[in-house]
């Protein structure tokens, strides 16, 4: 199996320990719990560049790339990375680490768009991305 790049250095947007009422049967977590958790750092990041309301309008080549353990520390990372009129476009990667090692691995990957709406559910404009961001 090929190495994975370097973890992110950066703080992670979410981290949590996984626990067996998120897992199958077979003691693996399930897919949904990840993507949940996904999409909660993606929106926080949409929350606070949008400075309100921001809603899920597609997710983007979704990848489990290794199974996930209960107990497992999982890390989840959101960048954002393009802002259009009213969406806003967030890579999202989460990372996995057994409790007891130090090495982690690179466990999904998706790219989340999100649209910052107003109190009716409408679209509204989102701040441009600064330069550099
Ligand atoms: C989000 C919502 C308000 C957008 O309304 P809409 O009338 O479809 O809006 P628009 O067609 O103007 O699209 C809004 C933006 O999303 C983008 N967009 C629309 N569909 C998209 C798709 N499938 N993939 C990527 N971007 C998409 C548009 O390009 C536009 O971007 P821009 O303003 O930066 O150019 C509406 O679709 C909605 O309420 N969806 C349900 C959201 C939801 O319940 N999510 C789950 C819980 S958070």
């Amino acid at each position: 199996m090929a190495e994975d790049p370097a973890c992110p250095t950066d703080a992670p947007t979410i981290r949590v320990t996984t626990m067996p009422a998120d897992a199958n049967s077979y003691g693996d977590i399930f897919g949904g719990w990840l993507m949940g958790q996904m999409d909660m750092a993606a929106g926080l990041v949409a929350a606070r560049h949008s400075a309100g309301r921001a809603v899920t309008i597609a997710v983007e080549g979704m990848q489990f790339l290794r199974p996930v353990s209960v107990g497992d520390e999982v890390s989840v990372f959101a960048t954002l990375v393009k802002v259009g009129t009213t969406s806003m476009t967030i890579d999202v990667e989460a990372w996995r680490r057994d409790r007891h090692a130090t090495q982690t691995s690179k466990v999904t990957q998706a790219r989340f768009v999100f649209v910052a709406v107003d109190g009716a559910g409408r679209p509204r404009q989102a701040p441009p991305l600064a330069r550099g961001a």
